[in-house]
């Protein structure tokens, strides 16, 4: 028998209509652009943002599933989110709770199985539809909406009208899944097959988020440079490069970056673009993985070490101050002491501006759970951080190279002191610069200014304002 409060399904009834909502968001980039257009989902639904669970109606979670860590982080904070309902529950105010994201979509019935509290799982491809999924858990249903298919969502989405929000700088995602299947990685099962959003589309949101005030934009996609979207004219296609000379030409568009790119579609065009166009950044985030030819078969990624050296030599002739950064994955099932070795000659040998690495870590479904040579922890412990000193050492000698020299700013927040304010290089570098007052500060937000560069921190440059003032975003 339902109990007092209950719906006739067994489920807490949620009648009254919730109206703030709170999201957290784990994981990349593509769950950072996903959060901000569940918000504006949600807006016409007459739901305001807050920054404060407690206060919240509706509180979603936009999760990851790319590592065991980050899958486990969503169980910890549903943990946590049980007194908050509770709470909601005792004030007669009751709390609808959501995971949206890959975690939702590898895990959908396991999930609301696992965790009663939660009325609503939805993965990447279906939030476009969260006021109807709204609509199902205020009428007492347990919803799970985990479809696979993509044009739907980006179809609902480009009919949306997304509120500025008084940035600078905005993410666009532009392709989503991937077909590649590395044998380590959920990413084609959580956000499902390769798909390109049409040109036209992608050209409309840049230019609605320039006439906002964006001037920088990083289009993304699990495998961006893949990207190849219906062409304006209908007949053919556009790639990643034919859409980046389309968008350097809309007015306030300052920069492009994209990201991830995959070795394996570092097209001519688009190499060719880094040449052409000055409003692309010179910064490419090129994950390789592993610097060993036999891992790297294993992993499925279809080049080898020396065809990704010969890819960085080629960007290089293209934009000789091209800033490289990559992933890179030790202890994969089989790694060698030779093979990780290799990773660290290649490392040093390319010189990367920055990289992020990480402890294989095996993942339900994917074939390389299921090798036998599984690396011990503490092995992979010792190589992770062999290999971070390795990358430090190399992000310390690329900063370093900058004390003295002017670097272009598109600043985009105050920085953490008053007075200050903050903006990122070409490189992606975080730069602070002191200003007279705060009001100063203020004043440059959402401007590209030269800074010359003073002083090298661990995590970013500070400098000081040059005095002839361009505001244009291109070069360094
Ligand atoms: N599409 C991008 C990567 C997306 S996932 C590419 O192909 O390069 C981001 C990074 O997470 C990967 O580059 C990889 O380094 C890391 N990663 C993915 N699956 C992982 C796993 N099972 N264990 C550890 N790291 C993983
Ligand atoms: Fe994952 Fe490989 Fe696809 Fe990147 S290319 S998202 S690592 S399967
Ligand atoms: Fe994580 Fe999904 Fe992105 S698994 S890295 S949130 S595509």
């Amino acid at each position: 028998m339902p109990g007092p409060g209950q719906a006739p399904s067994g489920r807490p009834e949620t009648a009254i209509l919730a109206k703030k909502f709170f999201i957290k968001t784990y994981g990349c980039q593509m769950n950072v652009y996903d959060s901000g257009r569940m918000a504006d989902v949600l807006a016409p639904q007459g739901f305001v943002a807050t920054d404060d669970p407690a206060d919240a109606d509706l509180i979603l979670l936009n999760t990851c599933h790319i590592r065991e860590k980050a899958a486990e982080k969503v169980y910890s904070e549903l943990g946590r989110l049980a007194e908050l309902s509770e709470a909601a529950r005792e004030r007669g105010r009751p709390l609808t709770i959501g995971v949206g994201g890959c975690v939702a979509q590898a895990e959908g019935e396991e999930m609301a199985r696992r965790a009663p509290l939660v009325d609503l799982v939805f993965g990447p491809q279906t939030y476009h539809r969260l006021p109807q999924m709204l609509d199902r858990v205020r009428a007492g249903e347990q919803v799970i909406e985990t479809a696979l298919a993509t044009a739907p969502k980006f179809g609902a989405l480009d009919a949306l009208e997304a509120p500025a929000n008084g940035t600078s700088t905005a993410f666009v995602s532009v392709q989503e899944g991937c077909d590649k299947f590395c044998t380590f990685c959920v990413v084609p099962y959580t956000r499902g097959a390769e798909y390109s959003r049409p040109a036209a589309d992608v050209v409309a949101e840049i230019a609605r988020l320039a006439r906002t005030g964006v001037r920088e934009i990083t289009l993304l996609g699990q495998n961006v440079n893949a990207y190849h979207g219906a062409a304006p004219d209908g007949g053919s296609e556009w790639s990643l490069a034919r859409l980046v000379h389309a968008l350097a030409d809309i007015d306030g568009i300052a920069r492009i970056r994209y990201t991830t790119s995959h070795p394996r579609d570092l097209t001519d065009d688009l190499i060719a673009a880094h040449r052409d166009v000055p409003a692309l950044m010179p910064y490419l985030h090129l994950p390789v993985q592993s610097g060993s030819d036999r891992i790297l078969a294993a992993m499925n990624r279809k080049y080898t070490t020396d065809e990704y050296r010969t890819l960085v030599d080629r960007l290089r002739a293209a934009r000789p101050d091209l800033a490289l950064t990559s992933d890179f994955i030790v202890g994969f099932p089989g790694e060698s002491d030779a093979d990780f070795e290799a990773t660290l000659d290649l490392v040093r040998d390319v010189g990367f501006a920055a990289a992020f690495s990480f402890k294989y870590s095996p993942r339900p479904g994917t074939p390389a759970a299921d090798a036998d040579e599984q690396v011990a922890d503490a092995v992979m412990s010792e190589r992770l951080g062999r290999l971070q000193d390795a990358i430090n050492a190399g992000t310390r000698a690329f900063n370093a190279g900058f004390v003295g020299r002017r670097l272009d700013v598109l600043f985009d927040k105050p920085g953490r002191h008053s007075g200050q304010a903050g903006g990122r290089s070409p490189y992606l570098q975080a730069v602070h610069v002191a200003c007279a007052d705060a009001d100063a500060a203020a004043a440059l937000i959402g401007t590209v200014r030269p800074v010359e560069i003073s002083e090298v921190l661990p995590n970013s440059l500070t400098g000081v304002l040059a005095d002839a003032a361009v505001d244009s975003g291109a070069g360094a």
